[in-house]
């Protein structure tokens, strides 16, 4: 068992980068002309409120990204596969004010069930999302949303997922357990 005497001092960043990894998403945004449409890469993703469903998602204002969530308070919150790896890099390194990041990536968008957002079909869950609340923490804006509709993959895999922490992309292994009813 580990006791105190076992720690070394870590420094305030450091702490947030050690964390353990959390899930990874490609969030749909556009106008609402449908004009402008893309993807974003975000790590900043939570689970706000249970009942009712509100999850977040935090942006800085330096993305393009950040423009389409202020015009429009629909987006999409959509879980990659891991084979989906290379084009989650490239959704997070490119910016959607100099290019077609949809083209780019080669994903597909595909207008929300009950949202103007886009979806992207290759993905393994689309959540379309309706923002509740917007504020700002430190370098971050926070987008709070219901969650308006959902489509999964049959046959959903959760250790498909990607999980992302301080530059590492990972996947979750198996459950160790599980509190859940047989
Ligand atoms: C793994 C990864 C995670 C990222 N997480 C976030 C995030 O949570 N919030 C954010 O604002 N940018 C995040 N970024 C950076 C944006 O995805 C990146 O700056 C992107 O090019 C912005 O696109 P845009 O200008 O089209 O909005 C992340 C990038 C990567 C590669």
């Amino acid at each position: 068992m580990i006791g105190m005497d076992d720690k070394v001092d870590l420094d305030h960043m450091g702490a947030v980068m050690a964390l353990p990894p959390a899930p990874l998403v490609l969030v749909g945004v556009a106008d609402r002309e449908w004009k402008e449409r893309n993807i974003i890469t975000v790590g900043m993703f939570n689970v706000f409120s249970v009942r009712p469903p509100i999850i977040g998602i935090g942006v800085t204002t330096a993305r393009y990204s950040y423009k389409l969530l202020e015009e429009n308070d629909e987006f999409t919150v959509n879980i990659p596969g891991k084979d989906l790896l290379d084009k989650v890099i490239a959704c997070g390194e490119r910016s959607g004010a100099e290019t077609d990041k949809f083209k780019l990536a080669g994903l597909t968008p595909v207008k929300g069930k009950r949202t103007k957002a886009p979806r992207i079909a290759e993905c393994l869950m689309n959540i379309e999302v309706k923002r509740t609340q917007s504020f700002e923490v430190g370098d971050h804006t926070w987008y709070l949303g219901e969650i308006k509709h959902t489509d999964i993959v049959q046959g959903y895999d959760r250790s498909q997922a990607l999980l992302y922490r301080d530059g590492e992309f990972w996947t979750a292994d198996r459950p160790l357990r599980s509190l859940r009813p047989e």
